[in-house]
């Protein structure tokens, strides 16, 4: 039997190392899939792959805060990095252009994150006018198929006015350039979008989910456990305790899951257990709110 069978390839090598290298790696972030994250990342490729046509494909992709969003959007950009630095004109040449929504949600300043994720000169004092002008002439340029603005929730920091803006200019990007348009954000940024029906309509509504305890939670968790760095198997998802205990704890939110489990692998460790038994988890619960 391969040494540490229970582990995923990654998880197998770092499992050798020392205990400070395996505690460093639990901080990282590491990608699990899971049928709910798939789909939206299907859902994704498909709008990537839509044809120019009239009306573009939007969507807005929203969930608690800590769910897992930005997760999602990160493991789709890393299957499409840009493609090239253009050396003539110093730009970036992207499919997938990523940006957030200002936190002062306005079109110059919406302008601008799209400017800088390009790389391209951007000066903050400039009058609207002049910053779209800049930004329709270099985005044509760059054309890309898709256009995700993360945190829409931020509009609601904004007047009506200024939120009604930033969503129309979303609109008008998207016929302008025809690409697609993703936003993401929480139950705020479906609240501010639906209280316009054509922006509803262009913006249909993708729900990442808390976590109910069913065979999908069992299956990330199966997922989590094999990319944790420990040296005997903790069977989480086979253990009806653990699983519900986690369940408990974290409310269902990704996040507080992560969480929870990194400290509990730190503990296992920490402890010479090398896995995370119910006792152990339990200990780590006590210690700390992860929810
Ligand atoms: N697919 C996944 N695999 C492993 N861990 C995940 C996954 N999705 C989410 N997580 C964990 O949950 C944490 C929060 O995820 P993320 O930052 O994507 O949440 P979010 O929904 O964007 O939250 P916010 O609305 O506050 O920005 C991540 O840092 C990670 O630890
Ligand atoms: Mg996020």
């Amino acid at each position: 039997m391969p040494v540490h069978a229970h582990l995923c390839a990654e998880a197998r090598v770092i499992a050798d190392l020392g205990d400070a290298q395996r505690i460093a790696h639990l901080a990282e972030d590491h990608w699990i899939d899971y049928p709910r994250a798939r789909q939206a990342l299907q859902e994704l490729e498909r709008m990537l792959d839509c044809p120019e046509r009239t009306r573009m494909p939007g969507l807005l992709l929203h969930g608690e805060s800590n769910i897992g969003k930005s997760m999602v959007i990160r493991k789709f950009l890393r299957a499409h990095p840009p493609r090239e630095f253009n050396t003539d004109t110093g730009l970036l040449q992207v499919d997938v252009l990523a940006v957030e929504m200002p936190s002062a949600p306005q079109e110059r300043r919406l302008y601008g994150q799209l400017l800088m994720a390009l790389n391209a000169p951007y000066r903050p004092g400039d009058r609207l006018a002049a910053v779209e002008f800049t930004a329709l002439t270099i985005l044509r340029k760059v054309a890309p198929r898709m256009i995700i603005v993360d945190e829409v929730h931020n509009l609601l920091a904004g007047t009506a006015h200024e939120q009604r803006a930033s969503l129309n200019l979303l609109k008008f990007l998207s016929n302008q350039l025809k690409c697609a348009i993703v936003a993401l954000g929480t139950r705020d940024a479906l609240a501010a979008m639906q209280t316009d029906a054509q922006i509803a309509s262009r913006f249909p509504s993708f729900e990442l989910p808390r976590w109910q305890e069913n065979e999908d939670f069992r299956g990330f968790l199966a997922g989590f456990e094999r990319q944790l760095p420990l040296r005997q198997a903790s069977r989480i998802s086979g253990s009806r305790a653990m699983v519900s205990a986690i369940m408990s704890a974290t409310s269902g939110i990704t996040g507080h899951i992560s969480e929870l489990l990194c400290r509990a692998a730190e503990a296992a460790i920490r402890s010479k257990k090398e896995c995370i038994t119910p006792e152990l988890l339990q200990s780590v619960i006590g210690a700390r709110s992860f929810a």
